[in-house]
């Protein structure tokens, strides 16, 4: 077969287990071990036929519900490479969204100044890693509950060659009882109601622990917001993902906690509000 014919089959295949036909192609990309490039010069050439049988039970795990990435082993964040698997939330597009507004309010707040940066509930270190990749003048830490999660991002932090110092703990237990403030803190923690529905995909392949976050979803940054003050520098900047249903109770924790700040909600590409975004003390140099 060739790589096009592997792709029809494939996404046959996915027709008739009513399973998303896109999946396919950046399964067979990605599973050929060619560059873009490359994989379209050769779409019509013969595909090994040890290599064909490994594709086609990649397609065979992919139709019986197993996201591509964790087939495939990885993704792509922020053009990062991350090693991703069941113990990690898989990086969502909408958090690259985030690194982009950490890193334009970190120029206007800083600019080129070195900041210390936490990232809370970290999964496998995407924001961490990006954070400190993107910016070398971001010192960065990062926590999460879940010590296998914590394995994964260290791993990628290293791939990456990025300097994150990693504690396993509560939210912002770690960092409160070793006395240290931040800059900047950043947070995408798991955001989803207690009560509603997630595709089979989603709940069946990724940690649970990652996904829901009580009532409304709203107890995590309850909890951050309870206790930022431990960890935050007078002039700082906070920046969250949150659920799109929320935006009226994530500005109603910053104006509670934080009245006297810059607080505002941004929305993501696809014109959702997505992300709060609290600037505090501006105007302090
Ligand atoms: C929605 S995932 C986000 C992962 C990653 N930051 C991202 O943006 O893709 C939330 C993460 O918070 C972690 N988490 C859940 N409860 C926690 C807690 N009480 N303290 C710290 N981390 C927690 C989960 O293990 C998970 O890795």
């Amino acid at each position: 077969m060739t790589y096009q014919q592997l792709i029809n089959y494939g996404k046959k295949l996915a027709k008739s287990h009513n399973v998303e036909v896109e999946g396919i192609k950046i399964l067979v990309l990605e599973m050929s071990g060619l560059n873009g490039a490359e994989f379209l010069l050769n779409i019509h050439s013969e595909v090994d036929r040890a290599l064909e049988e490994i594709i086609k039970k990649g397609i065979e795990e992919y139709v019986s519900g197993k996201p591509v990435q964790h087939i495939v082993g990885y993704t792509y964040f922020y053009g990062y490479k991350m090693v991703v698997n069941g113990d990690v939330l898989i990086p969502r597009p909408e958090t690259e969204e985030l690194i982009g507004y950490v890193l334009a309010y970190y120029d206007e707040m800083f600019d080129g100044k070195k900041v210390d940066v936490v990232d809370v509930g970290t999964g496998s270190g995407n924001i961490a890693v990006a954070l400190a990749c993107e910016e070398s003048n971001m010192k960065v830490w990062a926590s999460d509950i879940s010590f296998e999660a914590l394995e994964t991002a260290k791993v990628n932090a290293e791939n990456n060659q990025a300097n994150v110092t990693f504690y396993q703990g509560n939210m912002l237990d770690p960092f409160i009882e070793k006395g240290l403030k931040f800059d900047i803190l950043v947070s995408n923690p798991p955001y989803i109601p207690d009560d509603e529905y997630v595709e089979p995909l989603v709940l069946d392949n990724e940690p649970n622990i990652a996904l829901f976050g009580g009532n409304k979803g709203m107890k995590f940054y309850q909890e951050i917001f309870e206790n930022a003050k431990k960890v935050l520098k007078d002039k700082a900047i906070m920046a969250f993902e949150h659920s799109h249903k929320t935006r009226l109770e994530m500005l109603e924790l910053a104006n509670t906690y934080f009245p006297e700040a810059n607080s505002f909600v941004i929305k993501d590409l696809n014109g959702k509000d997505r992300f709060l975004i609290v600037l505090i003390g501006e105007e302090n140099d």
